[in-house]
């Protein structure tokens, strides 16, 4: 397929993701799935032997079945849904299948804690996008905005937070934080992925670091 070709089917795609989750919850909107889509052009920049075609399809693609997810209260994998749903859409379009494998492949195994461990180095890019996504000031801000959603308290000590349960009233930003995010730079599969990371978790430490002193003393 040539790159005149690739780059309209690569809009329908888009397009049709857009409309399939103009609906999705703020964290997990078209939003969410444009900024990791940033992010794996970041790091294809530096990851240069990986296949760009493949990396773009799967960032755009890699949240596709989150309504499905949701609207099954969580039974379902959107990670595993959305392989499956990927696949079947860049068929429709007409990309050819190996393609459509390897982007079924990133799309399956993108999720945090999924049963699926990304292996190849498109798979381990959309991984690393998806999780740059939740850390630095942008994972600050969708933390804010989850518990803000779950009726959490805008900030709490340390050691309300850590002892606390998901989705209770101590389940803030602060907590998400500690218990999650700080420890996300060491997930990272990509050495670029890893650099930008680091940078991020650096500001998130000195965000919290100031919310305490400016709350706490
Ligand atoms: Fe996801
Ligand atoms: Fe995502």
């Amino acid at each position: 397929m040539d790159d005149i070709t690739f780059a309209r089917k690569f809009e329908e795609v888009a397009a049709l993701v857009k409309a399939h989750l103009e609906t999705a919850p703020g964290c997990h909107d078209f939003d969410h799935t444009m900024r990791v889509f940033r992010n794996a052009e970041m790091l294809l920049k530096k990851e240069i032997n990986a296949d760009v075609r493949t990396v773009k399809l799967a960032a755009i693609l890699h949240d596709i079945a989150r309504p499905g997810e949701m609207a099954s209260k969580g039974t379902s994998c959107h990670a595993e849904q959305g392989a499956v749903e990927a696949a079947a859409i860049l068929q429709d379009a007409g990309f050819d299948e190996e393609l459509i494998q390897k982007v079924s492949g990133c799309v399956q195994k993108h999720r945090y804690r999924g049963r699926f461990q990304p292996e190849t180095l498109e798979e381990k890019i959309i991984y690393d996008a998806d999780k740059l996504d939740s850390i630095g000031a942008i994972g600050i801000g969708r933390a804010f905005h989850f518990a803000g959603r779950e009726n959490a308290r805008l900030h709490n000590t340390e050691q309300e937070a850590v002892n606390s349960a998901a989705y209770s009233r101590e389940d803030s930003a602060y907590r998400e934080y500690l218990v999650k995010l700080q420890h996300v730079e060491e997930k990272m599969l990509t050495e670029a992925g890893r650099s930008i990371a680091h940078e991020r978790s650096k500001f998130m430490h000195r965000f919290f670091e100031q919310l305490n002193h400016e709350i706490y003393g």
